[in-house]
């Protein structure tokens, strides 16, 4: 496969990178390094290319499509990290996913893979989230996003858009798991909101991107997570018990702020029947995973889509 990333230097796509490379593929990343790293690209390796840039630079990826020719594409690349800057989130995320999807109409691409997030239901009607379960995005990320991949499914291109439960593995950057590790660890204090989410282990994640860039796989939207919600509480105590540093006592906990979401839990059995698959790696050894990884590696930047709650102290 020949195969374009936007936004390949972020936590999903350099991982997606580090996946592929090995079994031969072709990759250019198109990164304007927003969050994402430089250093985590490896550099002068001939089967991966780099442009940087941003994707609302509609001549930039006129050109990068052009010269490259990717047979596939994985759109990764959004704008989240400042919840008030709405315009860079439009130019990311609208405008940026129209030039996108736009030049892999005009490349004749074999698979568009479309990243989106369980955000675009705002506050859902019922747990766990079925796949035509109204959008309602509470929040410039999810609105943005939502506007985004209704181009992608707009546009004819064969597209999967896989709306994804919280992902955890090597860089992760963003949400309490990087939070709460960095806090705990200075010795700080940490809260947790009421709010519950699914997680899904980078493993699991790879093994679905495998079979939504095969040929002939179904094409459509689909959830993609374990089907099982965990409290902010239990991330908490999680991290704590990988840590091997104890709980505080009492927890803190608070209600979520105005532009977040209480309860997202995914329900993917629409994945499950198209693609055989399922999550298998469990809540408790992802987490575990994840704190092995910032033992060896550290964090850099923590990010998030939300504006911080009233007295909030951020890692
Ligand atoms: N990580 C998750 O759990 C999760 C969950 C749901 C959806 N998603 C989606 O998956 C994708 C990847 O997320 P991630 O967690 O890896 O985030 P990330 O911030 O690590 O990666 C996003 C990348 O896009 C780049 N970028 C941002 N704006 C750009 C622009 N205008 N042009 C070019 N590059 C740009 C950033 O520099 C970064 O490298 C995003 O589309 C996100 O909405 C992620």
């Amino acid at each position: 496969m020949r195969i374009l990333i936007t936004g390949g230097a972020g936590c999903l796509g350099s991982n997606l990178v580090e996946h592929w490379l090995p079994q031969g593929h072709d990759i250019l990343v198109i990164d304007n390094f927003a969050t994402g790293q430089r250093e985590t690209l490896p550099s002068g390796l001939p089967k991966l290319k780099l442009v940087e840039g941003s994707i609302a630079d509609r001549s930039l990826v006129d050109k990068a499509f052009a010269d490259f020719g990717p047979t596939h594409v994985v759109h990764a690349a959004a704008a989240y990290k400042d919840p008030n800057d709405w315009r860079e989130d439009i130019a990311s995320n609208v405008l940026g996913s129209v030039n996108v999807v736009d030049a892999a109409r005009a490349a004749k691409v074999e698979r568009f893979v479309n990243l989106q997030t369980a955000l675009c239901y705002g506050t859902p009607d019922q747990v766990p989230i079925p796949i035509d379960h109204p959008c309602r995005p509470v929040a410039s990320y999810g609105i943005s996003k939502t506007a985004g991949e209704a181009y992608v499914v707009t546009s004819g291109v064969p597209f999967v858009s896989l709306r994804l439960a919280s992902v955890i593995g090597p860089r992760l950057t963003i949400g309490a798991i990087p939070t709460f590790y960095s806090r705990l660890k200075a010795g700080k204090s940490v809260f947790c909101t009421t709010a519950v989410r699914d997680f899904l282990a980078m493993p699991d994640f790879l093994a679905f991107m495998d079979l939504a860039m095969a040929s002939g796989a179904p094409t459509g939207i689909y959830n993609i997570g374990p089907g099982e919600g965990h409290s902010i509480k239990d991330v908490l105590i999680a991290v704590a018990a990988a840590t091997k540093l104890p709980v505080p006592d009492p927890i803190d906990i608070r209600p979520v702020g105005a532009d977040d979401v209480e309860t997202v839990v995914l329900d993917p059995s629409a994945a499950q029947a198209a693609f055989g698959w399922r999550a298998k790696v469990g809540f408790k050894e992802a987490i575990a995973d994840m704190v092995g990884w910032y033992d060896a590696h550290g964090i850099s930047a923590i990010h998030t889509h939300l504006k911080p709650a009233a007295g909030e102290a951020r890692a």
